[in-house]
């Protein structure tokens, strides 16, 4: 292990925006809006944000507080307080190694998209066959993986505070300023006002339980947790800054852009379509097909100028999540080997390289790996298998261990070292010892039913 002395955020305001960066990622953009959406509109924000403050606050600030305490990446922190619960370390170092390659994958295709806009072929971009023939081709795609792989690494390799903090601190504000600006011009778009009411009104017909697990298990992903970065960037926090009031402005940026996000695409897409909510869609259609179509229909050059306005913030939103991703996987191999920074980012983008070939190849010449009679892409693989599969358990296994094994207090201890006392120390105890790992238990067992093609959710 090395002895170097461990790099750290120059106070709260990085660190609030690099964690924030992380979490407000291609999720918030284009998951968050349509589930809301298809769980009945305010009802479903409602549950979300109920969640958010309770079951999300006392997860994220669980792990924070572990990554302070110990010092440690996810791979040494379990071990550190408890040498028999190393192995939940591991687990959850896995984690990030499989979303990097995918994820960076998918900020390609959204670096092309700007591209595109920004030379002006708008039309081009807006033909149904457009993205199906750019995602097929046996290069191209790759090439801006690599691209995008690439500028991440560069950023890592720049460390904690010259690297992503700095980076965080420009391309947040920005994101933010476009979010708000789409958020405004599109609402002015004929027909936008139904749209915005079909998103907030609560339809108290499509609440069911679904809509809590669907409501949780985009918190998970949204929030960044059970994948060992919010232990990563907890090691990096300075003792004096105070964990409690970080996660609350955490959460706020996370649900704030969720929802301003829906606030721009769902009354975009129903102007365009005349209130036809299966324009909707789901996943990438919904932000390489329809959104490029919805722009194309604006007149003049308004259409290109939110363009590419849409694809900046979402390219701002990819990277801050990719680094935050790049960032665990360096300080995991850091940790463990003691090995320099910037050998361990050519190790790292080299390993994300060969794992991300595979999901960027899926889609054409090696499209036969598939299942259900290509459904199931291999991007589509590696996706179940970290989010729904290995995510779950490795959350539940950290509430266990830090509600069982080292108990609340320790880690309410390392919140208060700030010097002020916790005030949500009993909603802290009580989620993470009892509610959460039950509601965790459930988004599994829907998962892997989910998996297995017995039930949908
Ligand atoms: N939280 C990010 C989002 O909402 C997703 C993410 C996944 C970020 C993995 C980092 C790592 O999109």
């Amino acid at each position: 292990m090395s002895h170097a002395k461990r790099s750290s955020f120059s106070g709260k305001i990085g660190f609030v925006l690099a964690a924030a960066g992380s979490a407000v990622g291609l999720g918030n953009i284009w998951r968050f809006p349509y589930l809301a959406a298809k769980y009945g509109g305010g009802i479903f924000l409602l549950v979300y944000l109920i969640l958010a403050v309770t079951f999300g606050f006392a997860l994220m600030c669980g792990e924070i507080a572990l990554g302070r305490k110990t010092g440690k990446s996810a791979i040494e922190a379990f071990g550190a307080l408890n040498k028999k619960y190393a192995f939940v370390g591991v687990l959850a170092s896995v984690v990030p190694m499989l979303i990097l390659p995918y994820y960076s994958v998918i900020g390609g295709w959204v670096a092309k998209y700007l591209f595109v806009f920004s030379t002006g072929a708008i039309k081009q971009s807006a033909q149904d066959t457009f993205f199906t023939d750019f995602i097929t081709k046996p290069f191209e795609p790759v090439g801006w993986f690599l691209l995008f792989i690439a500028v991440t690494a560069i950023i890592v390799l720049f460390g904690v505070e010259k690297g992503i903090e700095k980076v965080s601190k420009i391309m947040m504000p920005i994101l933010i300023v476009l979010t708000i600006g789409i958020a405004i011009y599109v609402l002015f778009l004929p027909g936008a006002i139904d749209g915005l009411i079909y998103y907030v009104k609560p339809d108290f017909s499509k609440f069911s339980a679904t809509t809590v697990l669907a409501a949780m298990g985009q918190l998970f992903y949204s929030m960044s947790l059970a994948m060992g970065i919010m232990i990563t960037y907890g090691s990096y926090m300075k003792k004096e800054v105070s964990i409690n009031s970080s996660v609350k402005q955490i959460e706020f940026f996370d649900t704030g852009i969720a929802f301003l996000a829906g606030l721009m695409i769902i009354p975009a897409v129903f102007s365009f379509s005349g209130g036809d909510e299966a324009a909707l869609g789901k996943g990438p259609s919904l932000m390489f097909i329809t959104l490029p179509k919805v722009f194309n229909s604006i007149n003049g050059v308004g259409g290109t100028i939110v363009g590419i306005a849409f694809f900046v913030l979402v390219l701002f939103a990819a990277l801050t999540s990719s680094i935050s991703l790049m960032e665990t996987v360096v300080s995991i191999f850091r940790d463990k080997f003691g090995w320099g920074r910037k050998f361990t980012c050519i190790v790292v983008a080299l390993g994300s390289i060969a794992l991300g070939l595979p999901s960027s190849l899926g889609f054409g010449v090696w499209s036969n790996f598939s299942l259900q009679g290509g459904n199931i892409t291999i991007l589509d693989m590696f996706d179940i298998f970290s989010n729904n599969i290995l995510m779950p358990i490795v959350a539940f296994l950290t509430c266990i261990f830090i509600g069982y094994v080292i108990k609340p207090q320790t880690l309410v201890d390392e919140i208060e070292s700030d010097g002020k006392a916790f005030k949500r120390k009993g909603l802290f105890t009580v989620m993470i010892k009892y509610i959460a790992p039950i509601c965790i238990v459930l988004i599994l067992v829907s998962s892997v039913l989910d998996v297995l093609g017995i039930a949908k959710i």
